[in-house]
């Protein structure tokens, strides 16, 4: 019923008005009902898991679900005490940045119906890590939800040199750590629309980032979120500098930069630049992670990401090697009933996965 009331009359008027808009319409509704213990215990009964328990540990962090909202949602950590009603086992917060951030001139965000995508050019906008900080430290954490915090470095001149963007994310990475808050933190190396281009997505400068990012001492996972129009040998050229560092894992991936993978690349308008989410980075990101998984076994946790638009998308994605997954334009296109499914359909297939204790005891 909810589903069916999403698709045939919420979505259709939700798609008629400008997605930014929306999207911030939707975040400030979500951050006022998440005060109130009556629109929490009305969402959860509307999109909360029920079945058994699924609850996943990786790198010593619980999750109680296997699906998490993806970076730039919640960019201001506005949401960080509401997604847990909706099935998410956590939410990676930001990208944040070290100074407040604009983002790019509008319009910046665009959907692509047909393609199942959305052209993203937002540029990071975000209120800086200092001012999110302080948000998060006024709300409640839900009890067993994971905050996992974004950092990215700020669109702007300053930080497009090199030493000017380790600093920056220096700066995130240490004021959080001084903070003791979040669960993990990924830095986002990919972020394609940033002013001076993802310029550390590339071996030698991304070695250079971790020399400074190592020096601020914590006992936190710490993840990279991974460009994924990248050929394999300079993708594992990345990868063999994180594993130099310790990096635990790694996000797979950002968004798609090539507009011909997506199924109706007529459906961009030429005036927008900036990336693709949602199905055009499906296949993309499963590859990655499939390689990934077959050349480094399980040195890396892998968050795959990228064109879960269904229950079965997210199982694709699991069997290709995913630990965990993390996910933003399904939400979109299918509504927010998509993580309650897949929570379900993770529940079922690892029942079948289960191997019963007496067979267990006859080996
Ligand atoms: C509106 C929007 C804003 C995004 N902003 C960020 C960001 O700030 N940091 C980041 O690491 N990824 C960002 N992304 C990329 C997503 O985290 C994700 O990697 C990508 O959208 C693929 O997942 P999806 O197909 O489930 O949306 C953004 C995506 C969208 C749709």
């Amino acid at each position: 019923m909810i589903k069916i009331l999403y698709k045939k009359a919420l979505k259709p008027l939700l798609f008629k008005t400008d997605p930014e808009f929306i999207h911030d319409a939707f975040v400030k509704m979500g951050e006022h009902i998440g005060y109130t213990k009556a629109g929490r215990a009305l969402i959860s009964s509307m999109y909360g898991y029920k079945g058994r328990d699924i609850s996943k540990t990786v790198d010593g962090i619980t999750y109680k679900t296997p699906v998490s909202l993806a970076a730039g949602f919640d960019y201001n950590g506005q949401l960080a005490h509401i997604l847990d009603c909706l099935s998410f086992g956590g939410e990676e917060i930001g990208s944040v940045t070290a100074r407040p951030c604009e983002g790019n001139p509008k319009p910046r965000l665009k959907r692509m119906v047909k393609s199942k995508s959305l052209v993203v050019w937002k540029g990071l906008k975000n209120q800086g890590v200092d001012r999110i900080i302080n948000r998060l430290k006024s709300v409640e954490k839900p009890e067993g939800f994971i905050w996992g915090i974004s950092i990215a470095k700020t669109n702007d001149s300053e930080a497009s040199t090199f030493e000017g963007g380790v600093d920056d994310y220096h700066y995130s990475l240490k004021r959080l750590v001084e903070e003791n808050l979040g669960d993990f933190y990924t830095i986002n190396i990919s972020c394609p629309n940033v002013y001076g281009g993802e310029n550390f997505a590339e071996a030698s400068r991304l070695r250079g980032l971790f020399e400074k990012l190592s020096t601020v001492q914590h006992n936190k996972p710490i993840y990279a979120k991974m460009p994924i129009n990248t050929e394999w040998e300079e993708f594992n050229d990345m990868l063999t500098v994180l594993d130099e560092f310790g990096v635990h894992g790694v996000v797979i991936g950002n968004l798609n930069k090539n507009y011909a993978d997506s199924d109706f690349p007529e459906e961009a308008p030429e005036e927008y630049r900036g990336g693709l989410s949602g199905k055009p980075c499906f296949e993309q990101s499963n590859t990655l992670i499939r390689k990934t998984r077959q050349y480094w076994g399980h040195r890396f946790t892998i968050i795959g990401c990228g064109g879960i638009l269904s229950a079965e998308a997210a199982m694709t994605k699991l069997d290709a090697g995913a630990d965990l997954l993390q996910l933003i334009t399904g939400m979109i296109f299918e509504g927010p009933h998509l993580m309650k499914d897949i929570c379900e359909a993770y529940a079922k297939r690892h029942k079948q996965e289960t191997v019963p204790q007496e067979k267990v005891k006859a080996i």
